[in-house]
């Protein structure tokens, strides 16, 4: 326990920092910065206390809100392949401050609420647990 609570703090401080460097952002709210945040008014993200499962929580989230692009015969699907675990928690803290930012998905694109997107970047500060 206390030392997946360290991890998810560094984690947390790496995601922070990289979105410190592209956004002004409050800690649960981005209103600008990311240029796609800006398009899309403000991202709000609601972060759950414990460490989502990626069978119950992430995985339907990212067949719901990334498979369009990231999926079977997505655009983006050789660039980055959501379609299996490897996959997802292999874009780590790339995906984090992205969802954290709301530059994903695209803001053209259909939009996770704000407790998906916590449970996107929450699961990812845990350390991806393959529950
Ligand atoms: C409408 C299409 C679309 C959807 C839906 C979409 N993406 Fe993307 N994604 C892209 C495109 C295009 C790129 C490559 C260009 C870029 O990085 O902006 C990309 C790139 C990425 C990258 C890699 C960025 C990098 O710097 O390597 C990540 C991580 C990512 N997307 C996460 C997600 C997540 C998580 C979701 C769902 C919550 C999602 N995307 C939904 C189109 C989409």
């Amino acid at each position: 326990m206390v030392r997946r609570a360290v991890f998810r703090s560094l984690i947390r401080m790496v995601v922070r920092a990289a979105l410190a460097a592209a956004a002004s952002c409050a800690v649960l709210a981005c209103g600008d910065g990311a240029s796609a945040a800006a398009d899309a008014g403000t991202c709000v993200v609601d972060e759950p206390d414990g460490c989502p499962s990626w069978t119950k929580d992430v995985q339907p989230i990212i067949e719901a809100r990334c498979y369009g692009c990231h999926g079977p015969g997505g655009i983006e699907q050789s660039y980055r392949d959501f379609t299996t675990y490897q996959g997802v928690s292999g874009a780590g803290t790339t995906l984090a401050t992205d969802v954290l930012s709301c530059k994903m998905p695209p803001p053209d694109a259909g939009q996770p609420t704000p407790r998906e997107r916590g449970a996107l970047v929450t699961w990812i500060e845990c350390g991806a647990p393959k529950d």
